[in-house]
């Protein structure tokens, strides 16, 4: 009875992963669908707590003591970080969560793979080890795929908060290469030799080496494809947990956080116009340490806030590039109120949004959706570089990289290839950062220079507001 009640309960828990996936995939359901979601996985874990059973003894699980003492401290943990967390730091925040699944998957590959190898050790017989066999394998998959996420994950976490420099060197390709085929290799021995325990250790520490190395060497605008990589990894980590335990909803949360971060991987592939193989051999992003593009050179010209309101109001359409620096500023609230008070002008504005722009995938839209802008008026890179033609204004609120031209004019920028928004082709650029200084991948951008161009230089939030404030007088 007990079974079949904790099993509608997993039923229960994946059909609301499922919904919930589906919810996030609108802003309006977003924040709806994160919570259907929590309350199935909540379900999932007060089940597994009080009505699972052993098969073999009968026995329910017990050490309820230990179990709430963690869940508890992991409550607090998790509710202080995301209360604390300032939007700018969410992406680290979010690396670090995804280190945290990979070290859970690695663990239980750890303790299973101790298990099993005390069997072994306590006299089981041949007929036990070749049985055991497939088992082995979906561990050594979880403890090798967990250890490279965990790893990777504290790399990328380093990186997007500033603590962890790119570091390349020549042949790292190579050297990637050969930890990876060793860390196979090793495995699939271990597979065949279960019983050398120790070689589980040096597969933990390769596979932990792989994580770093892979990571490490990725600078430049190239950190979005491995964020959603290392993603998908915790994803396929922990549908091997739930191969392992025959747990149905660890298998389906693994699966479709593995398949959804597989699709954004793919994506955001596309968006930075690389290839998937580069990036599993870990040698994306390496040119970003030998090139930082040719020097660009000339003046840029520097426009007032009276200015620049005055070219908005009288404008038929203004397009908004948002970027990192309006994450920063935390100016959205008043970059709505500048939308909605040009549109009662008769003005018609409308977003540009990167995929890569800002700190991780769909940041701008999350942030944009805080405000409460409309989800019709976003439009994505594509659609919005058929309209740059047509507007007399574009508006770039703290964005640099992907608007830099160089990804398309400069074969020795480390962002060449990259699709960018074609923003020269408005009338006028109006470009709000504080300084001449570089964006993410550190590279100067010649659209500050180009003649259609002029700096409207200061915080987003103060430039927006005194924006608004001249625009209403007019
Ligand atoms: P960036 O190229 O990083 O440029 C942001 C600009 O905002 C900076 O040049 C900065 O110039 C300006 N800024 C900072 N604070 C500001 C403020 N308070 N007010 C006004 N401006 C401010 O941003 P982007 O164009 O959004 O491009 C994103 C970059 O991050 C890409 O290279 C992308 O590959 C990388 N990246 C993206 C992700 C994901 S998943 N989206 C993850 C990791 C890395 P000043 O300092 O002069 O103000």
């Amino acid at each position: 009875m007990t079974q079949s009640i904790l099993t509608i309960c997993y039923l229960f828990a994946s059909i609301t992963f499922i919904l919930g996936l589906k919810m996030l995939s609108n802003p309006l359901t977003a924040r709806k669908g994160n919570l259907v979601a929590a309350v199935g996985m909540t379900v999932a874990i007060l089940g597994t707590i009080f009505l699972y059973r052993d098969e073999e003894t009968g026995n329910n699980l017990h050490n309820y003591g230990w179990i709430f003492s963690a869940l508890i401290i992991g409550a607090i943990v998790g509710t202080l970080a995301a209360k604390k967390v300032k939007m700018t730091a969410m992406p680290e925040m979010v690396s670090l969560f995804n280190g945290m699944g990979g070290a859970c998957a690695a663990l239980i590959s750890i303790v299973e793979f101790l298990h099993i190898s005390h069997q072994i050790h306590n006299g089981a017989d041949a007929a036990y080890i070749s049985a055991i066999r497939p088992t082995v394998m979906i561990i050594l998959t979880g403890l090798i795929i967990g250890a490279v996420s965990f790893a990777g994950s504290m790399v990328a976490w380093g990186k997007l908060n500033g603590k962890v420099k790119d570091l390349s060197f020549t042949g790292q390709n190579i050297l990637n290469l050969l930890v990876l085929a060793t860390t196979i290799g090793l495995a699939v021995w271990l597979v065949v030799h279960p019983e050398q325990r120790w070689m589980m250790v040096v597969i933990l520490v390769l596979a932990l080496c792989y994580g770093i190395f892979f990571v490490l060497p990725i600078g430049g605008a190239d950190m979005p494809v491995v964020i959603s990589l290392l993603n998908s990894f915790t994803g396929v980590a922990a549908a091997c947990g739930g191969f392992l335990y025959d747990n149905k909803v660890m298998l389906t949360g693994g699966i479709l956080v593995g398949a959804a971060g597989t699709l954004l991987t793919i994506l955001m592939c596309k968006a930075m116009n690389r290839s998937l193989k580069n990036v599993l051999i870990g040698s994306f992003g390496a040119s970003a340490q030998t090139a930082s593009g040719t020097a660009v050179q000339g003046h840029h010209k520097e426009i007032s806030v009276a200015d620049s309101a005055m070219l908005m109001a009288y404008a038929n359409k203004v397009m908004i590039v948002p970027g990192y620096g309006l994450a920063v500023a935390q100016a959205q609230h008043i970059c709505h109120e500048l939308e909605e008070l040009l549109s009662q002008k008769g003005v018609t504005v409308k977003y540009a949004i990167h995929p890569v722009a800002g700190r991780m995938p769909g940041h701008m839209n999350v942030l944009l959706a805080e405000a409460d802008v409309d989800y019709e008026v976003l439009l994505e890179m594509e659609d919005a570089n058929d309209e740059f033609k047509t507007c007399d204004v574009v508006l770039i609120l703290g964005a640099n990289d992907v608007v830099n031209p160089a990804a398309k004019t400069d074969p020795a920028s480390p962002i060449y290839g990259m699709p960018i928004l074609d923003v020269e082709l408005a009338k006028t650029v109006i470009i709000n950062k504080r300084s001449m200084k570089p964006g993410y991948a550190g590279i100067e951008n010649e659209l500050f220079f180009k003649p259609k161009s002029s700096m409207l230089f200061g915080d987003a939030k103060k430039v927006l507001q005194n924006l608004v404030t001249e625009i209403k007088a007019i």
